[in-house]
Order: C-alpha cells, then sequence, then structure tokens
C-alpha cells in the first residue's frame, strides 16, 4: 500500500493483502488491507499494526515518513492476529513509551505475547490522552467483536479510528469509499457484518447509540481492513443501524444441497410458489456458492428456506456446515422453514427445524419431506409452501 495522508500529519501506512482468500473461513474473494495509521504530533503514533507476514510492507511504508524508531506510542485498538501479529517486532524495534490499549485489551496481549515488561497504558471509555496538539479520546467497545475491541477517536481532526467496525474485506488500490464502486464496496460490507459483527447486533445498537449521545462529529471513519470512509459515513452508519436491527428486504431465500436431484426439483417447486407470491427470490445451491457469501444474503432476506437430502442419518455436509456456521451467527428476525427428500429414515428435515427453532426464527412448518423422487403432487407441496410464505413476506410490505 503506497502511504496516503489522510489528513493533515496522519497517514494511512497498513498494508495490502491481494491473495488472501481465507480468514478463518470466511472466504475474502477480494483479498484484504490490514489498516494502520502513523499520526505525527509531539508524541508520534501509530494507530495498530498489520499480519505477521505484511510487517515489512507496514514498516516500508513508515520510513517514507518517520525511522520507526521515532514512534512514541503504539495503540493497539484489536488483538487479533490480522492487526497485532507484527506488534512483538514492531515493539522490539520502536520500544515505545506506551502501548495503549483498553482493559481487557492489555489481558488479552499478555495471552497473546507474553510481555509483562511492555509499557502497558489502559484506557477506559471516556480516557483521554494528549499526544500535543492533538487529544485522543478511547472507547470500549467489548464485543465488537472481541472483549478486547476499542475505538479511538482525534477530536480535532474528528477521525474515527474503528478498527473491525465499518469494515470490509476489498483490497484495492484506492484508499476511500469514493473511490470504489458503490455496490461491490457495500456487498463487502454486508459480507464483513454478516460474518464478523452478526452476533453481536445489540451491541452495535448500543455503539450507535453511545456515538450518537457523544454527539461525535465524524469527518472520517477509519477502519482496519478496506477503505477510509470520508463521503459516504452516513451510508454505513445507517447501513449498520439497519443490519444491527434486523431491517429485512422483502426477499426470500431458497438454500439448498441435493443427493441426486429430487431436493432440486423440491427447492425449485418452492421457488415457484414464492414467485408467484411477487417477492423476490434468491435460489442458491451450497455445492456452489460458499457459506459465508450465503450469510451475506441471509443479512437482508426476510425468508429462508433450506433444503437438504438425508444422508447418512443426517443432512448432506455442506449443508451441514453452512447450518451450523449460520447458528453461530445467530440470524434473527426471519421466517423459516425446511424440505428435503429422503430414502429410508430421513431426518435432514427434522434436523435443520430443530436449529431454525433454536435460533428462535419464525419456523412455519414441521418441514416437508418426500420420500426418493418427489411426485407432481409432492411438488405442488413445496410450491404451496412457498407461495405461503411468499404471501406473508409480500404481505409485511405491502402499502
Ligand atoms: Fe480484523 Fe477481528 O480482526
Amino acid at each position: 500500500m503506497s502511504v496516503e495522508q489522510i489528513a493533515e500529519g496522519i497517514y494511512s501506512v497498513g498494508a495490502l493483502d491481494w491473495d488472501i482468500r481465507d480468514m478463518h473461513g470466511y472466504s475474502t474473494n477480494r483479498g484484504t488491507t490490514y489498516n494502520a495509521y502513523l499520526i505525527i504530533d509531539d508524541k508520534i503514533t501509530l494507530v495498530d499494526t498489520v499480519k505477521r507476514y505484511c510487517m515489512d510492507q507496514l514498516l516500508e511504508n513508515i520510513r517514507e515518513i518517520i525511522d520507526p524508531e521515532k514512534i512514541d506510542y503504539i495503540i493497539a485498538n484489536h488483538i487479533e492476529m490480522d492487526h497485532s501479529g507484527s506488534l512483538p517486532e514492531v515493539m522490539k524495534l520502536c520500544k515505545p513509551e506506551k502501548l495503549i490499549c483498553s482493559p481487557m485489551g492489555k489481558k488479552a496481549l499478555l495471552d497473546h505475547f507474553h510481555h509483562d515488561d511492555w509499557p502497558y497504558e489502559v484506557m477506559k471509555t471516556g480516557s483521554e490522552l494528549s499526544l500535543g496538539k492533538r487529544n485522543l479520546q478511547f472507547l470500549e467497545t467489548r464485543m465488537l467483536h472481541w472483549p478486547d475491541s476499542m475505538f479511538t477517536y482525534i477530536k480535532e481532526d474528528a477521525i474515527l479510528f474503528a478498527n473491525d467496525a465499518f469494515a470490509d474485506h476489498f483490497c484495492t488500490s484506492e484508499r476511500y469509499d469514493d473511490e470504489v464502486d458503490s455496490s461491490t464496496l457495500m456487498w463487502e460490507c454486508a459480507k464483513y457484518y454478516a460474518n464478523i459483527l452478526y452476533p453481536f447486533s445489540g451491541l452495535v445498537k448500543k455503539v450507535l447509540q453511545t456515538i450518537d449521545e457523544m454527539n461525535l462529529e465524524i469527518k472520517m471513519i477509519a477502519p482496519d481492513h478496506g477503505v477510509i470512509w470520508r463521503k459516504n459515513i452516513d451510508t454505513i452508519i445507517d447501513a449498520y443501524r439497519r443490519w444491527s436491527s434486523g431491517v429485512a428486504e422483502k426477499k426470500v431465500l431458497v438454500i439448498y444441497e441435493t443427493m441426486w436431484e429430487s431436493t432440486r426439483k423440491m427447492a425449485y417447486a418452492v421457488e415457484k410458489g414464492l414467485r408467484e407470491s411477487g417477492v423476490s427470490v434468491k435460489m442458491i445451491n451450497l455445492k456452489t456458492t460458499h457459506y459465508s457469501d450465503v450469510i451475506a444474503d441471509v443479512l437482508s432476506a426476510r425468508g429462508i428456506i433450506l433444503g437438504s437430502s438425508t444422508l447418512n442419518n443426517g443432512m448432506l455436509p455442506a449443508m451441514n456446515t453452512f447450518i451450523y456456521y449460520m447458528k453461530g451467527l445467530k440470524p434473527f428476525n426471519k421466517i423459516a422453514a425446511s424440505f428435503g427428500s429422503f430414502g429410508w429414515s430421513g431426518e435432514a428435515v427434522g434436523l435443520m427445524n430443530d436449529i431454525l427453532t433454536d435460533l428462535k426464527l419464525e419456523v412455519e412448518e414441521t418441514g416437508i419431506r418426500h420420500k426418493y423422487v418427489p411426485t407432481e403432487e409432492a411438488l405442488a407441496s413445496c410450491t404451496e409452501l412457498g407461495r405461503r410464505i411468499g404471501a406473508k413476506v409480500a404481505a409485511e410490505f405491502a402499502e
């Protein structure tokens, strides 16, 4: 990443990772960036570091501005390894006066790197620190998305360093939201929210409320992945308000995996009923779509209808993976149902329904099961399921 001055004396000095395609199971199809920021003030301050294998990019970028050994303070807004992996080496090189983190951040740093000799400076919500001309304010954002997570705000420049919040896994040579395609950006932001922040939606709402109550002027949001928000700040904040509140679109997903085409026939019969009811429908075959992409669609859909054949008394493997992944992300405000074909035991539909019920979704049926190859009558029952759910969703969006 070339160095970019984002405000007078404040530089983006992070790293581009064009190649990464998997982040602990999240398919990063467009790569990602690990953003770090350098503030030149009486106390020269580095905000976050980068993944271990990107450290040379970080140091090269810093050296374009100053000798890294001149850094006085390092802020660790988040301790996950994509932002702290290079911290031990950077600490050794810079020997900063202060290593600034949240209370939980200190614990996490000790548990990761086992350095009780580092100069920890713990900041709680509301703590302030002067760099000379600028003053930093800190806001603990516990469980957004780790216990250690924290925001750092520069009052004078109205910049919010938001670590993983308002982020996206989208590697581009452009640094700002208004320089990239907006629909691609918003898709990547939705995917990021769904895969990283979805289970903490209640806390996202609280943090948004806190930001409102603090009446923070925000001219720029500088996250630790993807682009910096400078023009469409309201767009991303509004999107976070919608996603964290479960605001859905008039859209139903049919998410399925099939063994010998019978469950696929049932899926298309469900889709026919949904289309007839006038809702937007998306068919998702789990054999051809990565589960972390599916979750991005789940975030905005009002309905999800799951289909799997039964294999070895359970669900097919891709559905098994998807549904347990989805369970961990705790989707809410969804109408849900399940269907599938079977040969003799037929457990898949019951298992899917149990998980949908555990998630406290609005489960419509006990599920539709058909033996081996569905008859026309059996397919008609699937179409009827699609019609019923489609009509319910359509009615909610009727004027
Ligand atoms: Fe980008 Fe939670 O690390």
